[in-house]
């Protein structure tokens, strides 16, 4: 029988249709929400922050002009437009810087007012407090004049867009935003988006999984089907294929393997009908055929016999010749009384069934057995209660004669045999014909259980034996529900019979 070939390697993929689809479902949904939730997340940040650059293009650098302004500034002068930090958005940050140098930074804090620092120091009239580290400087000092916006991490506050514009007097203006509304925004988006999608993945997974079951299931009806099917013992012949899918709509792909299944059930149907009928037609012609020669045979035999027996004077070759027909006409009449018995077996005709006593039937045929071969060893071993069981006396007396009888023509003189007799579990019996021989010429020893099979020994004996006995001490030990196995090496040669 042919197997699938293993699978190399032990990933852990999912075997059965219905796991793979839904993983592949899951698979797709997942790598589906991973794009949107990027792709939003991503256009989200990018549109919030270009808001931004153009808010601090719009800012330009006045609050940090003013910052300078105020520090050299006249307390009874009226500040002027451009250093009205009111306009300024809270957190707006500010820096002036001075070759490289921050002079002044400070941030709109919430009442639109704003807290100053010197560099590197706090500012003592304020309580906001900045403090600018000599990496901050470092950052805002990196910023490139008239450039584009960048973000700035710095280490006293959060994290900036910051943007840096030449001033009147040779000093650089940075201006920046913060970025916190930004990222809390994406956040708050990255959180809505991961509950959205986890619920989304759940409900699909759960509603997916069910839709493939009960998209699958008639798929399960034609797999039940073709088990049913295979599990019928198709090579007995007589086997009515009743058994169809029950999906069969040629609009779906399970309806089309369903009837493609029905037709080809039913092709199998014609066909193990067909071979029945052939079957049966040729076992009838074998017992009609077997039944019509015993007549002239018989009578073949008869003429020979009165021949023979003729008083008047014979040629020497004429009787040899008369012998000849006599012994062949004799070996002819078994053979077809062995193939009478076989096609009878083969059509089902039923044995004689009584209550058998085995015991007595291996003591007939050992000694018949002994009779026939002085020169063998004939052991036998009996139990001390009668074995009875239920069977054809005659079929089975056959079945014993004709593994006496192998044990006897195919091994040579001397050789030891033994019919061994025993009562097994639960009312079985089992007979076993063992011998010391050299063993069966053919190869598998089963293969003497099949008609006409005989070993080359057996053939080339000018006697000639049919092949026909062990194939019918099988038949008939199967149409008692019984079994005859055979094991066989140089030296030991084993037949056993097992009987319920
Ligand atoms: N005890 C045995 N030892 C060795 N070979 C055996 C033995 N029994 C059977 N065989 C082999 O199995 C073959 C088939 O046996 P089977 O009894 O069917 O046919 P046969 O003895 O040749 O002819 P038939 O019994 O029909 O007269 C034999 O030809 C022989 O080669
Ligand atoms: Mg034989």
């Amino acid at each position: 029988m042919k197997r699938p070939l293993p699978k190399v390697g032990c990933r852990p993929v999912p075997r059965t249709l219905r796991s793979r689809l839904i993983a592949g479902m899951l698979t797709m949904l997942v790598l589906t929400c991973a794009g949107v939730g990027l792709t939003t997340t991503d256009t989200l940040r990018h549109f919030l922050t270009v808001r931004l650059d153009q808010q601090l293009t719009d800012t330009g650098g006045r609050y940090a002009a003013s910052l300078e302004r105020r520090g050299s500034e006249d307390p009874a002068g009226e500040p002027d437009e451009s250093s009205d930090t009111r306009a300024q958005a809270p957190g707006t940050f500010g820096a002036r810087l001075k070759d490289g140098t921050v002079t002044k930074a400070g941030v709109v804090d919430g009442d639109a007012d704003d807290a100053a620092v010197e560099a590197g120091d706090v500012a003592a009239d304020t309580d906001d407090l900045v403090r600018l580290t000599p990496r901050d400087q470092q950052a805002l000092a990196a910023l490139v004049v008239g450039g584009p916006a960048a973000d700035v991490d710095l280490s006293s506050l959060h994290r900036y867009r910051m943007h840096a514009i030449a001033g009147h007097d040779g000093d650089v203006l940075v201006t920046g935003l913060p970025l916190r509304p930004v990222e809390d925004t994406v956040h708050r988006l990255v959180t809505v988006e991961l509950l959205v999608f986890g619920v989304a993945l759940a409900v699909t997974g759960v509603a997916g999984a069910l839709w493939i079951r009960w998209s699958l299931r008639p798929l399960g009806r034609v797999v039940a089907t073709a088990e049913v099917v295979s599990a019928l013992p198709l090579s007995n012949g007589a086997v009515a294929l009743s058994v169809r899918a029950p999906d069969d709509d040629p609009r779906t792909e399970v309806g089309r393997v369903g009837s493609a299944l029905n037709r080809m059930l039913g092709h199998l149907e014609d066909a193990l009908a067909q071979r029945q009928a052939v079957e049966e037609r040729l076992r009838a012609f074998t017992a009609d055929a077997s039944h019509e020669l015993r007549t002239p045979l018989a009578s073949v035999r008869g003429h020979t016999e009165l021949a023979l027996r003729h008083r008047g004077p014979v040629p020497a070759a004429v009787r040899h010749s008369l012998t000849r027909i006599d012994a062949e006409s004799q070996r002819m009449g078994l053979l077809v009384e062995d193939l009478l018995l076989l096609a009878r077996l083969d059509a089902g005709r039923p044995l004689a069934f009584t209550e058998v006593d085995l015991t007595r039937i291996a003591l007939d045929c050992t000694a018949d057995a002994r009779a026939a071969g002085p020169e063998h060893r004939w052991c036998l071993a009996l139990p001390e209660q009668p074995v009875l069981v239920s069977g054809d006396a005659d079929r089975l007396r056959q079945v014993v004669g004709n593994l006496l009888t192998n044990a006897r023509t195919h091994t040579p003189q001397g050789t030891e045999v033994t019919l061994r007799l025993a009562a097994v579990r639960a009312g079985a019996v089992r007979l076993t014909v063992t011998d010391t021989g050299p063993g069966i010429g053919i190869q598998p020893p089963e293969r003497a259980f099949e008609r006409f099979v005989r070993g080359d020994h057996a053939r080339s004996r000018s006697s000639g034996t049919t092949g026909l006995g062990l194939a019918i001490a099988h038949t008939v030990v199967e149409a008692h529900g019984g079994t005859l196995t055979v094991s066989s090496r140089p030296g030991r040669t084993a037949f056993t019979v097992q009987l319920p």
